[in-house]
């Protein structure tokens, strides 16, 4: 039997996308082990979730360092020592340094709250009603040091509806969310999607338009 894709996930919050993963992990529709959660924020909800479900989890505190750079050393050394095949960034709120993202090249990704490139950074469903937008979205994209801004590889769309708040809009995309992750690396860990170059590669052929999250519980070119 192949090997399960080993996942390291990095969180700073709730921590639903991390439990997303495990969930579908334990239903058997993700052949992957989630084998270390890693998070800036001591007591984050996200590290409960990880120790309910038996995952080893380690935080340290920006404080303790002096720059960025060696926070990130740190951190991406402890990352490191679990051999992660795959690095994903699932409600981590910190910009990444360029030494990390270089060493993590070809496997690290973030699950973004819009469709990008709209709305990189913070209050994205409030950005979209103020905007008129008609219709909202999640981003799965490779990490770069810039804030929310490598090739995306595939979204998820919903309608923004009459009355939409931000409260409303983010819960509705939250779960679309949940199945973007899932099904994003569900592909990393087939083979259908390879992000180890400069470009992610859907079968084989690079990814011009972001793919997207289908119904059917699997990515789809986008049409
Ligand atoms: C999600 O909306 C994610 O897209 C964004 O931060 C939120 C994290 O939620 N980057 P959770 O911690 O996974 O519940």
């Amino acid at each position: 039997m192949a090997r399960r894709l080993r996942i390291a996930v990095l969180a700073s919050g709730r921590g639903s996308n991390l439990l997303a993963l495990i969930d579908a992990r334990s239903r058997g529709e993700l052949p992957v082990d989630v084998v270390g959660v890693f998070s800036d924020r001591p007591g984050c909800l996200a590290l409960s979730v990880a120790s309910e479900a038996g995952i080893p989890g380690f935080a340290q505190r920006p404080s303790g360092f002096a720059s960025r750079a060696e926070f990130d050393e740190a951190m991406f050394n402890r990352i490191e020592a679990v051999q992660p095949d795959l690095i994903v960034c699932a409600g981590y709120m910190r910009l990444i340094s360029d030494a990390a993202v270089s060493r993590s090249r070809g496997k690290l990704i973030n699950i973004h709250p819009s469709l990008l490139p709209k709305y990189p950074g913070l209050r994205t469903h409030a950005r979209a009603l103020a905007a008129g937008d008609r219709e909202h979205g999640a981003s799965v994209h490779c990490v770069i040091a810039k804030l929310d801004a490598g090739a995306v590889i595939a979204q998820a769309r919903i309608p923004v509806l009459e009355g939409d708040r931000p409260e409303s809009l983010a819960n509705r995309l939250l779960e679309r969310e949940h199945q973007l992750l899932v099904q994003t690396v569900k592909a990393i860990a087939d083979g259908d999607l390879d992000i180890s170059g400069n470009q992610p590669r859907w079968h084989g052929l690079p990814i011009h338009t972001p793919l997207s999250s289908g119904p059917n519980g699997h990515l789809e070119e986008h049409r």
